[in-house]
């Protein structure tokens, strides 16, 4: 199945649940918006990182100026794209054949419905993004591609996600899912308390659920790169903020993190046809880890 019809979220940014008043940054015509040529996306500027051709002229110089500054933006994109693959194969290989792709961005090569239809054919696959244009990319690009969805919503609104057609018609919460939120988390601020929201949708999910986060992290950059990495998103419609290790256990509130743990993105069960050191380790300025729902959620971590 291939969702084709109106976005969970509407025109006007129909947010609605308790967070709605903390949602911060985006307006509601967000929505309603069309494709933006006169700002860089994010969801571009990553698709130009990865190789891919849905990008403008705007989002290549955005990126070519933070390249000049922060080359290591570009082994991040990489490092968190070969994390994704391997991370999916992992957690199919657990049994787990039903996905929630948060913040799930442009459609390039290795998107997540292809790398567990691959493992496991029966797999299901819901995807989700703020962006109008990745959701209209995205449907054009699945369409006839059965167990696969499309959903237009902002992730701080849980509810709003998980009411979604797209996503309850496709999964079914009563056996484990997996959450997915793969570089998407920087695009969260504080003020939205995202080990808030992150909560809100392990509450959805039942023991034997797993939870993906990758996010970037200074390990080798300089204050300066973080800051000017920070500020090559300040014009988009999603700024992005870095965060530490330790801030970044906390958006896995309740999971059991699996081995080996919240780790540099390569280091996270490298493959062994995978040269991780090409791409460095540190180098990659982002971490990651991946969280078992055990039948009691630790309270404590
Ligand atoms: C780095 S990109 C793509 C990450 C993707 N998960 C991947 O691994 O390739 C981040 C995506 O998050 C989306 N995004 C940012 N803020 C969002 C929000 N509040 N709700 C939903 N999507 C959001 C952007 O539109 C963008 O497509």
């Amino acid at each position: 199945m291939t969702d084709v019809r109106p976005p969970g979220v509407r025109g006007g940014g129909a947010r609605g649940g308790p967070h709605r008043s903390s949602l911060s940054r985006m307006s509601g015509d967000m929505y309603a918006r069309g494709v933006d040529m006169q700002c860089p996306s994010a969801a571009r500027m990553f698709d130009y990182y990865l190789g891919g051709t849905a990008n403008f002229a705007v989002d290549r110089q955005a990126v070519d100026r933070l390249l000049g500054e922060v080359p290591e933006v570009q082994v991040y994109a990489r490092a968190t794209r070969a994390f994704l693959g391997r991370m999916i194969r992992f957690l199919c290989d657990r049994g787990i054949d039903q996905f929630l792709d948060l913040g799930s961005g442009m459609p390039t090569v290795g998107n997540v419905h292809e790398v567990a239809q691959r493992r496991c054919p029966e797999a299901r696959v819901a995807y989700v993004d703020i962006e109008p244009e990745v959701v209209a990319h995205s449907r054009q690009l699945l369409r006839g591609t059965e167990r696969v969805t499309v959903t237009q919503a902002d992730i701080r609104d849980p509810e709003t996600v998980l009411a979604a057609p797209g996503v309850t018609e496709l999964l079914d919460f009563s056996r484990p899912v997996a959450v997915l939120a793969v570089s998407i988390l920087p695009y969260v601020s504080d003020e939205d308390d995202p080990p808030g929201i992150m909560a809100r949708y392990r509450d959805s999910c039942p023991a034997g659920s797993y939870l993906a986060v990758s996010h970037g992290t200074a390990l080798t950059m300089s204050a300066e790169q973080v800051h000017s990495s920070e500020n090559a998103y300040r014009d988009t419609h999603t700024p992005v903020i870095m965060r530490d290790p330790e801030r970044i256990r906390e958006l896995l509130p309740g999971y059991e993190l699996v081995e080996p743990g919240l780790v540099p993105l390569p280091e996270w069960r490298p493959e062994p046809d995978v040269n991780a050191a090409q791409d460095g380790t540190d180098s990659a300025n982002g971490v990651a880890a991946v969280g078992y729902l055990p039948d009691e959620p630790l309270r404590a971590w």
